[in-house]
């Protein structure tokens, strides 16, 4: 079914609860529903939006906003062994996807629970959370090919995918539509429990299964990241920038100099490069807490920007976020990278 709506709010739909509207909103829920829309005729731009967690609109935009509403979860044979695959509809929820897999126990997407957004952007974004990256289980991706007008499918292995970043947002911007997403799950134990605190919120004793893993992961991320049924945010706001080890070991000294000469700054080895966690240098800049009109860094992960009292502007957001680089780049020599994509 195909649905258009002109000058659509779209407050509803961007998770920062942004107060903006699109000149049209076109919802389709089969590929078939892609052939037949006519866009040509619609407002132009045409953006594709999945569950609008990972965006922050400007203010109103433009042209019109494509939602592929496509659902469904399929189990596939590609090969035998260990692996299980299910082919996912793009606008499929993603957390519920990792329900469904726990409930059947299997093993892959665990580490990624309670993230929000739709399947389609999980392979754009290549969302990751406790050492575990959506790129680990995509298999391969079904999109329509704006350029050459057809359906491809494409191997996960071509999508270039890395830190939050892929193909799909960079040399490929604008090309594809995505319909649905074939993800490579494990009957077999493949617990990933190195990342952060996560070995130690696990009882020792605990058998480990897929859904213990969940269940332990939602509780942790309930505790530091912000309700989304209560408040607007688009999780992370900014990538954890990597760094050259000269310049960790400057920030090292910055830090001592701060905190005392025992003080041990937080990384992880990328590589031959150091990861520090942006949300350690916002905190340690003084901004957890600190408001700009509705706009808030959020208390309890200063990673995330709120819309704390629910009528934050996207000025205010991007006000706020404007001052934590500024203040960054001027103590650290670093310059923060939002996460979030500017619409
Ligand atoms: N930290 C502080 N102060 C704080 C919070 C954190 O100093 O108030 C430091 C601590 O040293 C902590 C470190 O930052 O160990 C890392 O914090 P956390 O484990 O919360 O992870 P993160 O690096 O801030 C990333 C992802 C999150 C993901 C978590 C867990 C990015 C941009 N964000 O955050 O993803 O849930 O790791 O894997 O990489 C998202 O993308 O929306 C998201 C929430």
């Amino acid at each position: 079914m195909i649905n258009v709506t002109r000058s659509a709010d779209l407050s509803t739909r961007n998770t920062f609860r942004m107060k903006v509207r699109c000149a049209a909103l076109v919802e389709i829920s089969s590929e078939e529903d892609l052939l037949q829309a006519d866009f040509a005729s619609l407002p132009q731009p045409l953006m594709v939006m999945g569950g609008g967690s990972n965006l922050l609109f400007r203010g109103d935009f433009p042209g019109t906003v494509l939602h592929v509403g496509i659902k469904g979860v399929e189990e596939k044979e590609i090969s035998p062994g260990d692996a299980v695959y299910f082919r996912v509809g793009a606008g499929e929820v993603f957390d519920e996807f990792c329900a469904f897999a726990a409930a059947k126990g299997l093993w892959g997407p665990e580490n990624l629970s309670l993230i929000p957004g739709e399947v389609g952007a999980s392979a754009v974004q290549n969302i990751g959370a406790y050492g575990v990256e959506a790129k680990d289980i995509i298999h391969s991706i079904r999109a329509w090919d704006t350029q050459e007008k057809c359906f491809v499918d494409i191997q996960g292995a071509d999508c270039a995918y890395g830190y939050r970043a892929s193909n799909f947002k960079t040399a490929w911007k604008g090309r594809y539509i995505i319909t649905y997403v074939t993800y490579r799950l494990w009957t077999t134990p493949h617990p990933i429990l190195d990342y952060g605190g996560l070995r130690k919120s696990i009882p020792e004793c605990a058998t480990l299964t897929p859904g213990l893993l969940r269940d332990t992961i939602i509780g942790i991320r309930r505790k530091k990241l912000p309700d989304p049924e209560e408040t607007g945010s688009a999780g992370s706001f900014f990538c954890n920038p990597v760094i050259s080890q000269e310049h960790f070991a400057r920030i090292v000294e910055t830090a001592r100099k701060d905190n005392g000469p025992e003080y041990e700054v937080p990384h992880y080895e990328v590589g031959d490069m150091i990861k520090v966690p942006a949300a350690w240098m916002i905190e340690q800049c003084g901004f957890k807490g600190q408001r700009l009109g509705g706009a808030q860094v959020y208390q309890n992960q200063p990673l995330v920007i709120v819309n704390a009292s629910g009528h934050a502007t996207p000025d205010e957001i991007i006000g706020l976020e404007n001052k934590i680089i500024d203040t960054i780049r001027t103590k650290y020599g670093i310059t923060l990278h939002p996460e979030v994509e500017h619409i």
